[in-house]
């Protein structure tokens, strides 16, 4: 479980990124956290990724408090998570099939496993037969669904989303949803951060609205609202 105890965070310039906030997110769900644009949702996936760490208040991670661990722990503690962004993030000059491998070669994995573990997981985001296009012949709906694969690879038990359809169209925001749904049903936890009004009515399950740092409110089948 993740829990947020009374969590605030104040950036160095003073601007609050986020103020009291405390809350639970369970093993499994899927979880929406809106609202608008400078109200801390980037903030509050960072402290799970522990890119920022809180002012104030304590991060638990499956028992761990994500303030407690070290530099060296790091690398160990984000391959249990995956995080997607609005951008991609892919590298140009890689296939998809080097794109996820990539993820697994720093982690210093045998070549055997890489080569199956990449295939299965390219099999599951349903791009197994577009494995040696090069980022720049693929939709924006493929590129974010090979970012999802490579945010898989180490099989994490919380998959973190940043506004992964910003770029995209409703074709392909639909696609890029519907595989977020379908590994969450596989088990994965999501944390999703969007503004996007229909994608999170579609999804129809918890909703966290954020205001100027704070919890707003907090449903179970959430419809955005503001
Ligand atoms: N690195 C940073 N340094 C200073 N202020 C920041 C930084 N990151 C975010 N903020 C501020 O914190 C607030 C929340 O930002 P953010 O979490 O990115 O919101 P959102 O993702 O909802 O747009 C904003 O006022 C933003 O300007
Ligand atoms: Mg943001």
């Amino acid at each position: 479980m993740i829990e947020y105890r009374n969590v605030s965070k104040i950036y160095n310039d003073n601007s609050c990124g986020l103020l009291e906030i405390s809350t639970k997110i369970e093993p499994g769900e899927f979880v929406s956290v809106v609202g608008q644009s400078g109200t801390g949702k980037s903030t509050f996936l960072k402290m799970l990724t522990r890119e920022e760490r809180p002012s104030d208040g304590r991060v638990i991670f499956y028992g761990v408090d994500l303030s407690e661990i070290t530099k060296g722990e790091l690398p160990y503690h984000r391959r249990r998570i995956g995080v997607i962004f609005q951008d991609f993030k892919l590298l140009d000059n890689r296939t998809a099939f080097e794109n996820v491998a990539f993820a697994l070669e720093v982690a210093g994995k045998p070549n055997e496993e890489i080569k199956k573990s990449t295939a299965q997981i390219l099999d599951i985001v349903g791009l197994g037969e577009k494995k040696f296009s090069y980022p720049a012949e693929l939709s924006g709906g493929e590129q974010q669904r090979i970012a999802i694969a490579r945010a898989l690879v180490h099989h994490p038990e919380v998959l973190i989303a940043d506004e992964p359809t910003g770029n995209l169209d409703i074709i392909n925001t639909n696609e890029v949803i519907d595989l977020l749904l379908k590994i969450n049903k596989l088990g994965t936890t999501i944390v999703l951060a969007t503004h996007d009004k229909d994608t999170v009515n579609r999804i129809n399950q918890r909703v966290i609205a954020m205001d100027e740092g704070r919890i707003i409110r907090d449903q179970k089948h959430g419809r955005y609202m503001l």
